[in-house]
């Protein structure tokens, strides 16, 4: 058995912005080729002492199942390794680890064994950073601000969601935890992260079409309506949401109506298509895409009778973006700079003084940005 510093090195937590209820979750280098991962654990509460695994623990073997079976998807998080280790420790640094690789037959025969032994199951995962976590990104940083996705890149987020969705209803897999702090985004490519409460529907037909139903209603209201509103479907403002099974089914379940009333310059089809998955009328990803592809075409996608003039202009639109992208990023660069050196022991009063003007006109700035 091998010693779980012989694998792993854990740093920091990184789920403190947006904790779940079956995991923690840390930076950790893989000791074996120096690479970075998140190590996702479960939380020490859900050991128990009759030797049975409980329902959290039987949840990683499933993610890490869905996780290989969705491996040909570019927005599904990587997969590194599974397996289990003998640490109670809040942060584990010690202790012994059986590590599977990507051998979920192993990891779910060993759940018996290890719950036995109080051991617990973990996932090494792909490292996405925080910046790039839409509840991160889109949160208000003061009451009264919020901000949206550009129409571009939502719908842009929603044909790749669609193709993950897609893909997974083929192999009757349905996603169903869909919250921001979910979905990571950097402006072009969508990764979409836990997959422990989705379901593989194998034996009943009924069940899965219902289901996937679901998935659909849970992309409009749950990721599509804050994306492109920066608004909470349940009101009020952004903020994480509940995370435990039962939280997962009824999430959405009083939400039938969508309120654009506070951005009433998103595009009519794509409010028209949001609330009508708000409403359960859109049953399939197929169906969803449709009524997409008719929205974006307006956009300039060369996704039904688009004419080359407003192609032109969603490609300027496009390139816009991309330097707005680096702009912000230049602009909080800036602040981190500025906040070391006014921090610094010893600087004088007149230079602190000047740093902290600095910094009080980029926050405003950065309080007025255009995209989250
Ligand atoms: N691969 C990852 N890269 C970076 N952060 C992650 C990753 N996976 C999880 N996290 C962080 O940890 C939090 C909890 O992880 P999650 O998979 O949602 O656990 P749970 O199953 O307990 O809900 C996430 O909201 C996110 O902030
Ligand atoms: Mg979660």
């Amino acid at each position: 058995m091998a010693k779980l510093t012989d694998l792993y090195d854990l740093g920091n937590t990184i789920d403190t912005f947006a904790p779940g209820h079956y995991a923690r979750v840390y930076e950790a280098v893989d000791r074996r080729d120096s690479s970075l991962c998140a190590f996702k654990v479960m939380r020490a509460e859900h050991v128990v002492g009759d030797g049975q695994p409980r329902m959290e623990a039987m949840a990683f073997i499933n993610e890490a199942d869905l996780l290989v079976r969705m491996a040909i998807s570019p927005s599904v998080v990587r997969l590194l390794d599974c397996g289990y280790l003998s640490s109670r420790e809040e942060i584990p640094h010690a202790g012994e680890i059986e590590s599977y690789g990507l051998n979920i037959d192993l990891f779910r025969q060993g759940a018996f064994r290890y719950a036995g032994r109080g051991w617990r199951p973990y996932l090494a995962l792909e490292l996405l950073p925080r910046t790039e976590s839409l509840l991160y990104v889109m949160k208000p940083s003061s009451p009264g601000t919020r901000w949206r996705l550009p129409t571009e890149e939502g719908i842009d987020l929603a044909f790749q969601f669609g193709a993950v969705l897609r893909e997974a209803h083929q192999q009757k897999i349905v996603y169903l935890d869909h919250k921001l702090e979910h979905v990571y985004w950097d402006g072009k490519r969508l990764k979409i992260i836990d997959w422990n409460s989705s379901r593989l529907i194998e034996n009943s037909p009924t069940v899965l079409a219902q289901q996937i139903g679901a998935d659909v209603n849970h992309l409009c209201v749950g990721v599509l309506y804050p994306v492109f509103t920066g608004l909470s479907p349940k009101k009020g403002s952004l903020m994480p949401q509940p995370a435990d099974q039962a939280g997962v089914d009824s999430r959405y379940n009083d939400i039938n109506q969508l309120d654009f009333g506070l951005e009433p310059t998103l595009s009519p089809a794509v409010q028209e298509l949001l609330s009508r998955g708000a409403r359960r009328q859109i049953n399939t990803v197929d169906e969803f895409l449709n009524g997409l592809s008719r929205a974006a075409a307006d956009f300039g996608w060369n996704t039904y009778f688009t004419d080359g003039t407003l192609r032109v202009a969603r490609d300027q639109m496009r390139q816009g973006l991309e330097k707005l992208r680096e702009g912000q990023d230049s602009i909080k660069a800036a602040r981190e700079m500025l906040r070391e050196a006014a921090i610094l022991e010893g600087i004088s009063d007149n230079l602190e003084a000047e740093l902290r003007r600095l910094l009080n006109k980029i926050n405003d700035m950065l309080n007025a940005r255009a995209i989250p």
